[in-house]
């Protein structure tokens, strides 16, 4: 049952774009809790529309404060517990790190949300320090631009802080915000390129989790 916290301090990195898309791949090989940890409640709007995702889906909103005790009770009962997290390094965004056996950092390729990174780089060094260099942690790019001089340029100053870069990434595409619209994942829709995106990013999720 690995717990995967999406989170990053910078707002609008496509955290809850990745969350119900992962999640909503997820489920359609195990039982998936999807945990919106965010106040916005994005994740749980999204569920709330034309709901079409697989059974094997629960969406769940955390109370502050909730979100570690919360994890703890559903542990047994889910193979995936995926969190989306809150923009800014709060104490849910610490809950988040703390609670998960992945964190995965999104971040779109631009200076600016390197630079912002760092915070949330800390937090996950502070709490690797102190338990054995548990969680792991990876960067994944999102709406990336393909072939561009400082897309390249990205993956070389994130892997500088120290945390790898997963080599699936979501590139910009109408997609993304369309299946949020719809109420579903870009694995329903007809952009193929989207869905292998996704289908990458589970694979690469699932032996980060799986191979230890
Ligand atoms: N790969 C993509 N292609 C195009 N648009 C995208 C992609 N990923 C995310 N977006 C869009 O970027 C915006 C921010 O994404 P999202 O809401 O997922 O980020 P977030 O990190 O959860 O934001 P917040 O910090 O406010 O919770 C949204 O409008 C979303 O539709
Ligand atoms: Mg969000």
């Amino acid at each position: 049952m690995p717990v995967v916290a999406i989170v990053n301090q910078k707002g609008g990195t496509g955290k809850t774009t990745l969350a119900t898309n992962l999640a909503s791949v997820l489920a359609e090989k195990g039982k998936v809790m999807l945990l919106d940890a965010d106040p916005q409640a994005s994740t749980q709007n999204w569920a709330a529309g034309d709901w079409t995702s697989p059974d094997a889906l629960a969406v769940k909103g955390v109370g502050k404060g909730n979100l570690l005790p919360q994890v703890r009770s559903m542990a047994r009962d889910y193979d995936w517990i995926i969190i989306d997290g809150p923009p800014g390094i709060t104490r849910t965004s610490a809950d988040a790190v703390r609670a998960a056996d992945l964190v995965l950092i999104p971040a779109k390729p631009s200076p600016l949300d390197v630079w912002a990174a760092s915070d949330i780089v800390a937090a996950v060094r502070a709490r690797q320090k102190s338990t054995n260099g548990m969680p792991r942690a990876a960067f994944v790019i999102t709406m990336a631009q393909p072939r561009t001089r400082l897309g390249r340029q990205i993956d070389a100053a994130l892997a500088e802080l120290g945390i790898p870069v997963l080599q699936a990434r979501t590139t910009q595409r109408v997609a993304y915000p369309n299946a949020i619209n719809d109420g579903n994942s870009v694995v329903d829709g007809s952009d193929q390129t989207a869905r292998n995106e996704i289908l990458a990013i589970r694979g690469e999720l699932e032996s980060l989790t799986h191979d230890d």
